[in-house]
């Protein structure tokens, strides 16, 4: 499997065999990447079982498709059809578009080796801290680029977004998609009305928005997006969307009720996920448990219908 760095700027390669320990270290009970030591998310088994109900709840609203937007006309261009998948987390994203492009190289760029070595023969991940460095590939390489879910590791979004636009070729797609931190009540949630009352969940996201803020991470990026990318002044053709995905088992209607399980389940594991965050970054013990506790209480005993708000934005780079 190749990985760190890639070839296009002719740097050496290196090819992470089988001992890859010294890609992950240990902070407060989970193991997390050593390439960039200020994105504390974990980068484990648990993490990936997330990103993996993230990515099934998401098709379930994409109408069982991996993307929204013109990707097949981006991917119809020229000879050269390359997709490039930044923060690839597990890499299922990457692997599905792989197979459902077979013409297509796809590369999924992430801080951790946490992808399967069994992939589709057009499938490479790589690692790359897109933080801190330049992406290496020419200017023009790709043309489609995908960023999902992975905000929280880039403290400058819009020098993040000028390095998109250089590595897209003119007239190539990207999209990005990212939910909001900030959770929401369902409107038609019974409870409302009587006791709107979800506060160690309520709590347990301000304490997230203010632990980020202070690690100089801007935690309404989600929303900002697409006025983000027009700041470029590189792309065109932006559209925005944005959706409400419920939480937990209350929506009647099927599709609804799986993405809602869906999402239920990637909360479960993001809660205890956080802990490493928000011991780093210099919250007491005990404050960490309470706040976990309490939220996880608000999300298996639910007395409103919980619910999140995703942000989905794409663009085409200006010709
Ligand atoms: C929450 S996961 C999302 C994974 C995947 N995109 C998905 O939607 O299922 C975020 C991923 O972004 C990666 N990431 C965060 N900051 C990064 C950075 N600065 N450079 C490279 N990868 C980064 C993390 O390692 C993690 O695997």
């Amino acid at each position: 499997m190749l990985r760190q760095p890639v070839p296009p700027t002719g740097e050496e390669l290196t090819y992470v065999g089988d001992d890859d320990s010294e890609f992950f270290r240990h902070v407060h009970g989970r193991s997390l990447n050593t390439l960039n030591t200020s994105y504390l998310l974990p980068s484990d088994r648990d993490e990936v079982k997330r990103s993996e109900y993230h990515h099934r709840m998401l098709k379930f609203v994409f109408g069982g498709q991996n993307y929204v937007g013109p990707v097949r006309e981006a991917l119809q261009f020229g000879q050269q059809r390359r997709v490039l998948d930044l923060g690839t987390g597990g890499g299922l994203w990457a692997i599905e578009m792989a197979d459902e492009f077979p013409r297509a190289e796809v590369i999924g760029i992430d801080l951790a080796p946490i992808q399967p070595r069994d992939v589709p023969p057009n499938c490479t991940f790589e690692l790359c801290d897109l933080d801190q460095r330049s992406i290496p590939y020419p200017d023009g390489y790709f043309d489609l680029i995908h960023a999902r879910s992975m905000f929280m590791g880039i403290h400058n979004y819009p020098r993040f977004l000028r390095e998109v636009s250089r590595l897209l070729r003119p007239g190539g797609l990207v999209i990005l998609i990212e939910p909001d931190l900030t959770p929401t009540i369902d409107p038609s949630s019974p409870a409302v009305s009587s006791q709107p009352d979800a506060s160690g969940w309520f709590t347990f996201w301000e304490t997230y928005h203010t632990c980020l803020r202070r690690q100089r991470i801007d935690p309404t990026v989600p929303q900002r997006m697409a006025d983000l990318l027009v700041s470029t002044g590189m792309f065109e053709n932006i559209v925005r969307r944005e959706g409400n995905i419920p939480v937990g088992s209350w929506p009647r209607e099927p599709v609804a009720l799986t993405v809602g399980q869906l999402q239920w389940m990637d909360y479960e594991l993001l809660l205890p996920a956080l802990r490493p965050f928000f011991l780093t970054v210099g919250l007491p013990e005990t404050t960490v448990r309470s706040l976990v506790a309490d939220a996880q209480h608000d999300l298996y005993h639910p007395s409103v219908n919980l619910s999140c708000r995703i942000n989905i934005v794409h663009a085409s780079k200006r010709l």
